[in-house]
């Protein structure tokens, strides 16, 4: 195992992470700006957008559009694009550009099928010298940081990341995110994050490899950084109507590196009555982005299923269904305030 002690702090550019940094996965329908927001809230280091389709950006489409939206407050934060051919991906970089994020992100991980099988997403790790391509003409065009987020590879006959990684390197990306399963194994068995361990152990990667599948708790986040070695941590479902997974980590961290329980940097965990407040600002704050009570509200529930806040509350599941068929915030906060730990 190796230590909690690093000499060094994780660097993208000029922008500095700090040590052990932890990262808001890119989730399409989660990662909106009000979710962002609140992630920051916690420590999220560095925070995505859901990905944007490159074909729709350079199309207009304002939804696509409202995606760029960047706040100073949720600063550092990365744009990631999607898609399946160079030129469009060039231009669809320079547009992103334009909104000013801190970082542009490609997306090569995506397994979904209607973009896989297209030959975007996870589809261009069966055409290795095609991604390659897109990553070199993206990097050439923007003068923002450009940084790739993938799998091990298309199927586990094809884990390429390994040489994959030192690929994308020389195209000049400047950090690697690396989710440890397959395409085909779409999110299904466990991560695996040996290959990610390896890839950052090679010493001839220089770039820093950032560690991504099933860390939901603040313990597999500490376990994997000292296990694999990784620069920092990417979590998904895990801040899923629990955005305080970030300040969990972050203190169990800080604990053990600086071995100082007095730390000042340590987060103040909120309460379960506070978690609830929590919930409800964010529902408010869908609300408010995307402009319709009903909507940020049907938008909200992906949270309010995923928490694991209700978990353990005996005969919950009343209250759960009907906080999931609420539509109106006097309905759903009404629901929420009652409920009793
Ligand atoms: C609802 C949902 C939406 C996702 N959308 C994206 C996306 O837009 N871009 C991306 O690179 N990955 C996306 N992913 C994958 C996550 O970023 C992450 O790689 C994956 O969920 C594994 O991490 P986790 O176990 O921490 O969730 C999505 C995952 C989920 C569950």
């Amino acid at each position: 195992m190796l230590s909690l002690q690093k000499f060094f702090l994780m660097k993208i550019r000029d922008i500095d992470f700090g040590e052990f940094p932890v990262f808001l996965a890119p989730m399409e329908d989660v990662t909106d700006l009000a979710f962002r927001l609140i992630c920051k809230q916690f420590g999220a280091d560095l925070v995505y957008t859901e990905f944007v389709s490159a074909d729709a950006l350079i199309r207009n489409v304002s939804r696509t559009e409202q995606k760029l939206t960047v706040l100073q407050e949720e600063r550092p934060v990365s744009v990631q694009i999607y898609g399946k051919d160079v030129t469009t991906m060039v231009e669809a970089a320079q547009i992103v550009e334009q909104s000013k994020p801190d970082i542009l992100d490609i997306n090569f991980g995506c397994p979904v099928k209607k973009i896989a099988s297209k030959g975007a997403g996870a589809g261009l790790l069966r055409d290795i010298p095609k991604m390659l391509e897109i990553t070199r003409e993206v990097v050439k065009a923007v003068k923002l940081p450009v940084t790739v987020k993938t799998r091990l590879g298309w199927d586990s006959n094809s884990l390429v990341i390994t040489e994959l990684a030192l690929m994308l390197q020389d195209c000049g990306i400047e950090a690697l995110a690396i989710h440890g399963r397959t395409r085909m194994q779409m999110y299904a068995g466990e991560a695996d994050w040996t290959l990610t361990g390896e890839v950052r152990r090679n010493p001839l990667i220089k770039i820093p490899i950032i560690g991504n599948g099933d860390v939901t708790s603040a313990k597999i986040a500490k376990e994997n950084f000292e296990k694999y070695g990784v620069d920092a941590i990417m979590v998904g479902r895990g801040a899923i109507g629990n955005a305080w997974i970030f300040a969990e980590i972050k203190n169990e961290i800080a604990g053990q590196a600086l071995n100082d329980r007095e730390n000042k940097n340590r987060f103040i965990l909120p309460t379960n009555e506070q978690k609830k407040e929590i919930l409800k600002t964010h529902i408010l704050r869908s609300i408010e982005w995307l402009g319709g009570e009903r909507k940020g509200i049907v938008h909200s529930r992906r949270h309010i299923a995923a928490t694991p806040l209700f978990k353990g509350i005996p005969n919950f599941r009343p209250t759960r269904i009907a906080m999931l068929r609420a539509e109106t915030k006097e309905e759903i906060f009404g629901l929420i305030d009652n409920i009793e730990f």
